[in-house]
């Protein structure tokens, strides 16, 4: 707004100042015409100029006052340009980002609309998560079969990974599942300003982070910042139910099965084999993740706490993680999506119950 009202008050200023040129040209001009030191009557050099009494009057004075008025428009014109250049710039930037949002929802949305069928998949434009028609292999019998596979919700998306890790997604997409690569890089058909315009459009229909030093900052580096209690308290509840109702024995064994937006929350749905399409086999058995069963995991980190620690961070790429673990970014933070009991919950149903 303020970059847009300053464009306004320099249009206006430019054509005022434009107009008085334009006015004093024709003075000028005019004045001459009826000039008496014209070269016909008598050269202008021979002329007899006025003299000091003359030379100094009014219209000097009046010079005089308007190159201080001149003065005075450059140097207040100038500081007060260079007060709202900072405002003018992140305006420019942040119509940059909305322009790439919007036309990254052009790309997110249904294919009846002309868009990738992002929504389709994941539950609409806001991303609430849902379900993808697939066909699994049985890789002992061959047999083929239809199923549903979930697709977690992506208005959570930047809770759980950074940018990188989310432009690797897309690229690449998730192999051996209905998300295909969209990226030129992994053989799909959108090139890299149509991958950042995606990102620009999920990131505006994230949910609000609370307690955020700088809600714009990445969602892991957003110091403090979590999801809003209100849906932390809706996992809750829902883990609660699950044990509630008998499906689950602890509230930690139901965080790691929660089916809420489309497994968003959970482990299950990278960490037990068949979850996503509704045929769970082994809890924690290993699939996109791995085989957290048996006690090997707990062996690969020192301390309950240490593994506490990498599941609020998830992997990052190339970095050291537990004894002697090296990350590939794939598995998601916790840290801001679960509370630090929640986490401790599911830590103590690794540790103790797969
Ligand atoms: C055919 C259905 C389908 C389409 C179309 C689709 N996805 Fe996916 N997507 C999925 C499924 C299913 C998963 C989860 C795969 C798994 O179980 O690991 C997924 C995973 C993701 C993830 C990782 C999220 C996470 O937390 O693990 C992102 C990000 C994502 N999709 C974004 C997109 C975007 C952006 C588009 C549009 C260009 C898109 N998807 C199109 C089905 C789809
Ligand atoms: C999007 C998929 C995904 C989700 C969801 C996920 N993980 Fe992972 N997890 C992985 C991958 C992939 C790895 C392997 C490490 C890597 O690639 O960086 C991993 C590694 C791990 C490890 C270390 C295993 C080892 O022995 O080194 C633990 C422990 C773990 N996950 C627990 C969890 C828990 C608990 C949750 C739920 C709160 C969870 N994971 C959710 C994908 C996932």
């Amino acid at each position: 707004m303020v970059a847009l009202a300053s464009t306004t008050i320099a249009i206006l200023i430019a054509v005022a100042v434009s107009a008085a040129w334009i006015v004093y040209a024709v003075f000028n001009w005019a004045a001459g015409r009826n000039e008496i030191g014209s070269e016909i009557e008598l050269a202008a050099n021979r002329k007899p100029y006025f003299d000091d009494e003359e030379l100094e009057g009014s219209r000097l004075e009046r010079m005089q006052f308007l190159g201080v008025i001149m003065l005075a428009t450059i140097t207040i014109g100038l500081p007060v340009y260079w007060l709202f250049e900072p405002a003018r710039q992140s305006g420019a930037e942040e119509g940059y980002q909305n322009r790439f949002a919007s036309w990254g929802g052009q790309l997110f949305a249904p294919t009846s609309e002309g868009g990738f069928n992002c929504a389709g998949c994941h539950g609409g434009m806001n991303g609430t998560g849902g379900a993808a028609p697939y066909t699994v292999t049985d890789s002992k019998t061959g047999e083929v079969k239809a199923v549903s596979w979930k697709a977690p919700a992506l208005n959570t998306v930047f809770y759980r990974f950074s940018e990188d890790e989310i432009r690797f997604i897309l690229e690449y997409g998730r192999p051996f599942s209905p998300m295909s690569p969209w990226g030129v890089k992994g053989g799909g058909p959108m090139n890299e300003q149509q991958i950042n315009n995606l990102i620009a459009y999920m990131k505006s229909i994230q949910i609000p982070r609370e307690n955020c030093i700088d809600p714009e900052a990445d969602a892991r580096a957003c110091e403090g910042g979590h999801l809003p209690v209100a849906e932390q308290d809706k996992i809750q509840a829902a883990a609660e139910q699950l044990v509630e109702d008998g499906t689950y024995d602890s509230v930690g064994e139901a965080l790691f099965n929660l089916d809420l937006g489309s497994g968003a929350f959970s482990c299950a749905r990278c960490h037990t084999p068949g979850w996503s399409w509704g045929e769970p086999g082994q809890t924690g058995a290993g699939a996109f993740g791995w085989n957290l069963t048996g006690g090997a995991t707990n062996s690969h980190f020192a301390t309950e706490q240490e593994m506490i620690d990498f599941i609020k961070a998830g992997s990052v790429y190339g970095a050291k993680y537990g004894v002697q673990g090296q990350g590939s970014g794939r598995m998601p933070g916790f840290g801001s999506l679960l509370t630090d009991a929640q986490i401790r919950e599911v830590v103590n149903y690794v540790r103790s119950e797969l």
